[in-house]
């Protein structure tokens, strides 16, 4: 049984998904640590409700080069799950987990990555292209932002008369959808040691 990392900072919808997902089909994974930046974010409420530790992380300490590795080899982390986490991972963590770091975004990258795409930025710009499809990218994380080798992407229109907030529930349904068993998928296949 390998056991994961959440980190996230927002809603945490799609750490409920995979909470929800790994209670229903166990043996694969198991959410051992949920990192947030937000001690605000509705994240810890879910962590709470499903009995997962948790690490605050702080701006100032990460961006000063804590990398919370201790906290992550003393879980005995084997994968870290980005889950709308948005600040850029520090080179001590993608060096120790190269390969078993996977991110999700909210759009088909290449196109609509890099710095400051997130949520309904990203949607945004996806409109104002007058993109006819958008979807969701899972991929391992290098130390680019939204770079890494892409594992899966699945598509949806987008319609005339879409908005933001249209889009971004589309988008949520395909994350709900497929990041748990895509996370599945990697931990049975990936060369995790
Ligand atoms: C998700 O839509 C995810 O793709 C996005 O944040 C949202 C988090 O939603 N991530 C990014 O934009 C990363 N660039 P959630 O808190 O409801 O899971």
């Amino acid at each position: 049984m390998k056991k994961i990392a959440i980190f996230a900072s927002g809603t945490g919808s799609n750490t409920r998904k995979i909470l929800e997902y790994s209670t229903a089909n166990p043996g694969s994974f198991t959410v051992a640590l949920i990192v947030t930046n937000k001690p605000i974010a509705g994240v810890l409420d879910i962590a709470a409700e499903y009995g997962v530790p948790t690490c605050i992380i702080e701006k100032e300490e990460f961006f000063r080069g804590h990398h919370y590795l201790p906290e992550l080899k003393d879980a005995e982390i084997d994968l870290i799950v980005l889950a709308g986490f948005l600040w850029k991972i520090p080179q001590a963590l993608i060096d120790h987990y190269r390969n078993r770091i996977i991110n999700i975004h909210p759009a088909l990258l290449p196109k609509f990555g890099g710095k400051g795409m997130y949520g309904d930025h990203v949607h945004n710009v996806v409109l104002e292209e007058g993109e006819k499809e958008s979807g969701i990218t899972i991929h391992f994380v290098d130390e680019h932002y939204d770079h890494g080798d892409v594992i899966f992407q699945a598509r949806c229109e987008v319609m005339p008369g879409e908005t933001a907030e249209s889009l971004a529930q589309k988008i949520h349904q395909l994350e709900h959808e497929w990041f748990p068993k895509i996370i599945e998928k990697v931990v049975k296949e990936e060369k995790l040691h």
